[in-house]
């Protein structure tokens, strides 16, 4: 009798033509969200250094980005508005002709069917950097926040914005903005809610790109604890239950049993993972000193991301990734 083994999973590996069969995950571009950074002037495309191959356009840029964006099968994109101005409520963020609500206009005016989803959130709009309004002692106001975050999300959605993305991590956010946007007459645009967003350190870049780092002390009395998962999906359950759309893990590299969880957990629901500044600096890092290939290390990492069982990948790499396998398609 033979010693050899009769169980041969490398049958189905011989060649190319049997490896394609019996794939189970494919990247695809219109998996991609390409986040977006605006500023107020003109002619604006400023290198954002952490992000190598990142820019902050201004509005004027932006028909000729989202013409290559949809050429590149890139469905949709995220705005973070850098408002002229800063201050304690975040007003810019309400503004009629505040920078985010004049980028989406000027995006649906050239690219109609470009997906526009802002960030609603206040850190990038108040002078002291944090998430919501604060008291004398420098504590995050939940409720008073949330009608701030209402203002923003309806006068995103006045602007043409298709979806909001609300991220602030506030309690009773998705209600607060499920109800003001039903009030407003926009029942027909979705939430993707950044339900289950850890107090991250791979943020940094995004807020060197945004100038959105808090003056003074942390995110942690809002974001999640990254020793947490179950309470990941107490989160996304809430945010489910107040009407989100589609919910969201961030980040995504050291949180991919996150994404596997809150997938098993809400099978219903379209699961976004952010693959944020931080993860794509390392990556450009270590690709610019030669030390991994770019393309084969950025596709198995979003790759990755996906088997974990997101639908959606918001991140930096989107045009790049997008052309690389339009290339390999071809
Ligand atoms: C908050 C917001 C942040 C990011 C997206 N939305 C920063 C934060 O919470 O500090 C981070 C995204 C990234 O790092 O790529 N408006
Ligand atoms: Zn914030």
């Amino acid at each position: 009798m033979s010693s050899f083994p009769t169980n041969r999973p490398r049958r189905l590996r011989r060649t190319p033509a049997l490896r394609r069969m019996v794939r189970e995950t494919e990247l695809n571009p219109a998996d991609f969200i390409y986040p977006l950074f605006v500023q107020h002037g003109h002619n604006v495309r400023q290198p954002i250094v952490s992000m190598p191959g990142q820019l902050r356009l201004s509005v004027d840029q932006l028909a000729a980005e989202a013409a290559e964006i949809l050429t590149l099968g890139i469905p949709a994109v995220v705005l973070f508005g850098i408002p002229a101005h800063k201050d304690p409520v975040g007003a810019e963020n309400f503004a009629d002709e505040g920078i985010v609500q004049q980028a989406v206009r000027a995006l649906k005016a050239a690219a109609p069917d470009l997906v526009v989803i802002t960030d609603v959130c206040l850190c990038e709009y108040t002078d002291h950097g944090h998430c919501g309004l604060l008291n004398e002692q420098g504590e995050i106001l939940n409720d008073p926040t949330l009608d701030i975050l209402v203002r923003a999300a309806i006068s995103h959605v006045q602007a043409g914005a298709d979806i909001v993305a609300p991220s602030g991590m506030m309690d009773g956010m998705v209600q607060a903005i499920r109800s003001g946007l039903d009030d407003a007459g926009y029942s027909h645009i979705p939430i993707m809610s950044y339900a289950v967003k850890y107090a991250s350190a791979y943020y940094g870049p995004f807020r060197d790109a945004a100038e959105g780092a808090p003056r003074f002390g942390d995110r942690k009395s809002h974001q999640l604890d990254p020793a947490n998962a179950r309470e990941a999906l107490r989160e996304a359950a809430l945010d489910v239950a107040e009407g989100a759309d589609f919910l969201m893990v961030k980040p995504a590299l050291a949180y991919l049993d996150i994404i596997a969880r809150v997938r098993a957990a809400h099978p219903q629901v379209p699961l976004a993972a952010y693959n944020v500044s931080g993860e794509y600096a390392m990556i450009k890092a270590a690709a610019a000193n030669g030390w991994v290939d770019e393309k084969k290390v950025v596709l198995e990492t979003l790759l990755g991301i996906k088997r974990a069982g997101a639908d959606l990948i918001l991140t930096y790499h989107a045009k790049e990734a997008a052309r690389w396998l339009q290339e390999q398609a071809a």
